[in-house]
């Protein structure tokens, strides 16, 4: 079966979007074990010389390594992802890659009515530097707006229409994760660039 890691993303311990990851693991329980991974009391990340990662940050990078994919669910806190969630993509990248053409689908919520966009516009982009490099699921968003009220006391999502929306497009990204193994002629040189990278070198 395939299996996905879902990254909660905040160390918050009340949290909407790990109530929607919760709520995906059940809904497609039949499709694909997803399995969710927490980032909360990760060390702040602080450009150690020794390159040292602390073993929260290893233990889930081989957990990535080992899943077909990630789905990665942000909160948007004033416009941008969660500075937990930074830590733990910082700590994701400093001497170890396991996101380098790891396909990622991107989800999130929030109290507003946006549902996490700009979150995820930026999560976007730093999830395509030269150390993440993922493969994030193309022209796709899952925004959950005023998720305070979006789930009954099952943890199910009330609104038949996001759900559809959400079964449509991890339909989409099971394809996805398929084309992407296919997508792998340069994968052996996009993890030795990665692996290569310094940002020290670059005059
Ligand atoms: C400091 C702070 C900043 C926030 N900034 C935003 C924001 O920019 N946009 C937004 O929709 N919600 C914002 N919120 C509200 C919620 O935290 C946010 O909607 C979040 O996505 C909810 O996710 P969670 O239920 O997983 O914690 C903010 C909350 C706090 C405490």
């Amino acid at each position: 079966m395939t299996k996905f890691i879902a990254i909660v993303g905040t160390n918050s311990d009340q949290s909407t979007n790990r109530k929607l990851l919760q709520f995906m693991q059940q809904h497609f329980a039949d499709k694909a074990d997803i399995e969710l991974a927490e980032i909360k009391g990760w060390p702040i990340f602080n450009k150690p010389e020794d390159k040292h990662v602390p073993a929260e940050a290893l233990a889930l990078a081989d957990k990535i390594d080992q899943a077909d994919g990630v789905i990665i669910s942000t909160p948007e806190y004033d416009h941008s992802v969660p500075a937990s969630l930074m830590n733990a993509l910082e700590w994701l990248s400093y001497g170890i890659h396991p996101f380098v053409d790891k396909p990622v689908m991107i989800t999130g919520t929030s109290y507003g009515t946006l549902g996490s966009s700009r979150a995820q516009a930026h999560l976007r982009i730093i999830l395509d530097s030269p150390e993440l490099r993922a493969r994030i699921m193309p022209s796709s968003e899952f925004l959950l707006g005023h998720s305070l009220q979006a789930f009954d006391e099952d943890g199910d999502l009330t609104d038949t229409e996001k759900v559809d929306k959400l079964d449509g497009l991890f339909a989409d990204f099971e394809t996805f994760v398929d084309l992407t193994k296919q997508l792998n002629n340069a994968s052996g040189i996009n993890k030795q660039e990665a692996t290569d990278f310094s940002w020290d070198n670059l005059g």
